[in-house]
């Protein structure tokens, strides 16, 4: 098992800090690591929000966050103890100048160790904190700057904020996070392709069919009903968890793990992808709405319901099919697919391999069926491949399609850390490879905007779906037209 290097002291400035991802995920991930003596003791931790709050009941909200968020049995006293006095809030106004002369006098000291601004806000912010912190010169060499997703709404509010921050920190101290990079089954995507010879030769076109990337989820859009209609699964998922998820399954092999290398090598990826406009949008996407049904044999309402916005046209399913226009995947589609009130969550990527050049096995023992290799991202992490057999016994000769099957969890008996356990440790230790450069960040809204005026310019409207099925049945469609199927991870 892996062993835990401390990390240099430091000092963490969340914005936002009251917020759902401090109080869910950034304070329970920095807790592990405390538990595991990766945190040295004089580190420390500032939140930072608008409200006004005594130390007392700042200490008291963290509390009952840890013990309602981390797993059961994860809250051990004594390492609260020494977690808790390395808390303090402080009450900023970010948009004013209220507060920041408190913080700066808090954080401005120790000019000589790591700081870092975790921007956990609403990306209309980042902009103002960044220019602020420049403006109460709170950044140094040592400083680093953490942008949650979403970056911007589209290319151009991105560009600005991209603009905002950099006129005060440099590209090397930026850290755009898309936590689907920190979980452990997406990094073993790199162990799988780049540590194993077998695949590499066989990872193009001509050997390989097609790709399918699937994010599913069970959940509605619950509490988050107001931004979630701003923003719609394209925007909320594929511009950054699915897109990530097709740059390391389609890059090159990069030269080394430096964040240049694997950046350059994804990066590369987005520029090569086909844009989807308003001559083709209908026939490579699909949009989607959930209605009234059951998930897991409960009945659950649909989207307007649940949001209270009855005649909403935001899309909480989509499917797309999206071709890379390069040497090693011309012709082979990516089909991407994400919704909410799917009938499982469950999120795998499948590489269909193409069938046997030719069959010299006789109709009657059977086709032989194309390989499959199926990474299980979550839950369930493992991989799969399917290989033709022979059935046994004396007589005849029947082919069958059988799994050689790998669940990470039989083989490591280990907690698999949080995403965001992995990305904090890695923006303190200063290393830029799980973070989306400008450039990456930039390319993909560039091919999502085109797609969203696609759907504006054909008026392609969202198809409902009852909750608890895979989708709209045009989502079937887009992979049936090109005689194709998803997985249906229940057969
Ligand atoms: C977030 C989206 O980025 O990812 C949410 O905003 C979504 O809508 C979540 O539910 C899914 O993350 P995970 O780690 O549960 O797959």
């Amino acid at each position: 098992m892996a062993k835990f290097v401390p990390v240099e002291p430091f000092d963490l400035v969340i914005f936002g800090g009251t917020g759902d991802l401090a109080m869910r995920k950034l304070l329970p991930s920095l807790f592990h690591r405390d538990i595991d003596d990766q945190i040295s003791d004089d580190s420390r931790i500032v939140a930072v929000s608008r409200r006004e709050m005594s130390h007392e009941a700042f200490i008291e909200t963290v509390q009952s966050a840890l013990r309602r968020f981390l797993p059961e049995g994860h809250f051990d006293e004594s390492v609260w103890q020494r977690f808790a006095s390395r808390l303090s809030y402080y009450a900023v106004d970010v948009l004013e100048e209220d507060g920041w002369g408190e913080l700066a006098g808090a954080v401005g000291a120790h000019t000589d160790r790591v700081r870092v601004f975790y921007l956990a806000t609403a990306p209309q912010l980042f902009g103002p904190i960044a220019t602020a912190l420049g403006r109460h010169e709170l950044q140094h060499g040592q400083t680093r700057i953490v942008l949650e997703k979403p970056v911007g709404s589209d290319l151009e509010s991105a560009r600005a904020v991209n603009g905002a921050v950099g006129a005060v920190f440099s590209e090397d101290q930026v850290y755009r996070i898309d936590h689907y990079l920190g979980k452990e089954s997406v990094q073993n995507l790199l162990a799988l392709r780049f540590s194993n010879s077998l695949f590499e030769p066989l990872w193009r076109r001509g050997t390989v069919d097609h790709v399918e990337i699937t994010v599913a989820e069970d959940i509605g859009v619950g509490t988050r009903g107001e931004f979630y209609d701003r923003t719609g699964a394209l925007v909320d998922m594929v511009q950054n968890h699915l897109l990530q998820l097709l740059c390391l399954v389609a890059m090159e092999p990069p030269a080394g793990l430096d964040p240049a290398q694997i950046r350059g090598e994804k990066l590369k990826v987005l520029r090569a992808l086909r844009p989807i406009t308003e001559l083709d949008v209908e026939a490579s996407t699909v949009r989607g709405q959930y209605r009234r049904g059951a998930v897991h044999g409960e009945a659950v309402s649909g989207y307007g319901e649940e949001t209270g916005i009855e005649s909403s046209s935001t899309e909480t399913f989509v499917a797309i099919k999206a071709m890379i226009d390069n040497w090693r995947w011309a012709d082979v589609p990516f089909y991407l697919r994400t919704g909410k009130r799917l009938p499982m969550k469950t999120s795998h990527i499948v590489v269909q391999f193409s069938p046997v050049a030719h069959s010299i096995f006789p109709p009657q023992t059977g086709r032989p069926e194309p390989n499959q290799l199926t990474i299980r991202l979550q839950p369930d992490e493992g991989v799969t491949l399917s290989l033709m057999t022979k059935e046994p016994g004396p007589g005849g000769f029947n082919l069958r399609s059988l799994p050689l099957n790998l669940t990470f969890s039989e083989q490591f008996h280990v907690r698999y850390p949080d995403a965001y356990e992995r990305l904090l440790m890695e923006v303190l230790r200063g290393n830029q490879a799980l973070f989306m450069h400008r450039e990456e960040v930039e390319s993909a809204w560039a091919w999502i905007d085109d797609v969203r005026n696609g759907w504006e310019q054909r008026g392609q409207p969202v198809v409902p779906y009852a909750a608890g099925t895979w989708g709209p049945t045009d989502s079937a469609l887009l992979v049936g037209r090109d005689e194709r199927r998803w997985l249906d991870p229940t057969e």
